[in-house]
């Protein structure tokens, strides 16, 4: 049993305090924010995540967890701080740190007896030093520390499994005793552990996240020239991701990836490597890919619609960035509904979880019960979210509802043939037009096979 304190509520910090509590620690998590400490000791969760609630309940009940907004309490008999507060995006690009500071200054202040500093949020190289000068100059007088980057991987959706079964945990320090500690309150996930230098732990979860949008930028790619040569990518992704050095994950086209980490990845890696006199070019290409995705839903329907969607109603099927959460930030139904709305077309929307952020964020959309008053009267019905309660949806009846059978499915989520049987105008993601004739706007010419074939 060791003692930890976890500094940030929000998503990352949750999770992190309250499975290392399930794990037989004793965890105390420290917010600023009033109200949600206030939420969390009632036993209300300041986000949607399977399995969280009772996860917590377990073990506040069982003495092992607790949530303070006083720093002193949360840093008395800890021998680990873990900051998990937010770096959201700066306008140029760039993490945004000033949660970091305050973080790393006031436990610079309050600090009495020697800790290990870890840094769990997601944050430029080089920050875990900056972090370290930060500690030691605050400090009223000089007490022992080391500071650890071990980054998070956990997947909005799954965190609690991701958390207790990890593929890897990184530890990166210029202290090594210290990254093999924090290592060690790992050690019973029996993961590999990837003990390293702080700089490049703090690359590693870069990496990652841009290697993985990188995956789904190049299947989104590959999506659009299927759309023009008559191919199905959900295929073409099964064919390649049997090839044991390619894998079958993150290969899933769809409207681009959103979410509170990718988008902000990728960006800040750029924007690194540019403020070190290097032109990301693939990063770019990365990045403008995935809007390229997210603005051509729009295009699809209105060309569909024979080319304009002034009055047209149109249906959105959810609006979380993906399934099994209520987060939509950079949730590309964001950026679908803004475009559908500026070009005159009435959006009316709904999602199983996301509604109240939607509600509270989301302008020039009218937001319906549920999935049947979304298609009521349509002219066409978009499909953002691969929710499994769409997968189990009565496409009669909602066929019958609409005032257009037009189906536009931006995550692949059924199957083209049934939706064709059901009456509907089918359009998926990078899919062939299997009995439709050509897409719009391309001739027969384009449809035929290219030379080299
Ligand atoms: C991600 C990383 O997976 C996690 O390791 C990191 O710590 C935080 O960021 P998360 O944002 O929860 O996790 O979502 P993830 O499941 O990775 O999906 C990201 C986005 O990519 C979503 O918008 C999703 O819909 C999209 N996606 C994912 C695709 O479009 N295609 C795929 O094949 C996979």
């Amino acid at each position: 049993m060791k003692n930890i304190c976890v500094i940030g509520s929000g998503y990352v910090g949750l999770v992190t305090g309250t499975c290392f509590s399930d794990l037989g620690n004793k965890v105390v998590t420290v917010d600023i924010d009033e109200s949600k400490i206030a939420k969390l000791n009632q036993g209300v969760m300041p986000i949607y995540e399977p399995g969280l609630e009772e996860l917590v309940e377990r073990n506040v009940k069982a003495g092992r967890l607790s949530f303070t907004t006083s720093y002193e309490e949360g840093l008395k008999d800890a021998e680990f701080v873990f900051i998990c507060v937010g770096t959201p995006s700066a306008v140029d690009g760039e993490a945004d740190l000033k949660y970091v500071r305050s973080a790393a200054e006031t436990i610079a202040q309050q600090m009495d007896h020697p800790l290990v500093i870890i840094n769990k949020s997601t944050v430029p190289v080089g920050t875990g030093d900056w972090v370290a000068d930060i500690v030691s100059r605050m400090q009223p007088e000089p007490i022992d520390f080391a500071v650890v980057s071990c980054p998070e991987f956990l997947r909005e959706g799954s965190a609690i499994t991701d958390f207790m079964n990890p593929d890897r945990n990184v530890f990166g320090s210029t202290d090594q005793e210290a990254a093999e500690k924090v290592a060690g309150l790992y050690s019973a996930l029996g993961a590999p552990a990837v003990i390293t230098d702080i700089r490049t732990a703090e690359m590693i979860k870069y990496a990652s996240n841009a290697f993985l949008a990188t995956r789904i930028s190049f299947i989104n790619e590959i999506s659009i020239i299927c759309e023009r040569l008559g191919a199905d990518v959900t295929e073409v992704a099964r064919g390649m991701g049997l090839d044991k050095r390619i894998g079958p994950h993150f290969l899933q086209a769809g409207v681009g990836y959103g979410g509170s980490c990718f988008p902000k990845d990728v960006k800040a890696l750029a924007n690194m490597a540019l403020t070190h006199g290097m032109h990301p070019q693939l990063l770019n290409a990365v990045m403008d890919i995935n809007d390229f995705q997210r603005k051509q839903i729009a295009t699809k329907v209105r060309e569909l619609l024979g080319g304009s969607l002034d009055n047209k109603t149109i249906g959105v099927l959810g609006i979380a960035f993906k399934a099994n959460t209520d987060d939509i930030r950079e949730a590309p139904a964001l950026t679908v509904i803004r475009n559908l709305a500026n070009q005159g077309a009435n959006v009316k929307a709904y999602d199983p979880v996301a509604m109240e952020n939607a509600e509270r964020e989301i302008r020039n959309v009218t937001l319906v019960d549920d999935a049947y008053a979304v298609a009521e009267g349509a002219d066409a019905l978009i499909l953002l979210t691969d929710w499994n309660e769409f997968k189990n949806l009565d496409m009669k009846r909602v066929k019958e509802s609409m005032n257009e059978p037009l189906l536009v499915d931006g995550r692949n989520l059924y199957n083209p043939d049934d939706m064709r049987k059901f009456g509907f105008v089918y359009r998926g993601v990078g899919r062939g037009y299997n009995g439709e004739g050509v897409p719009n706007g391309h001739s027969d010419e384009a449809m035929a096979p290219v030379a080299g074939d």
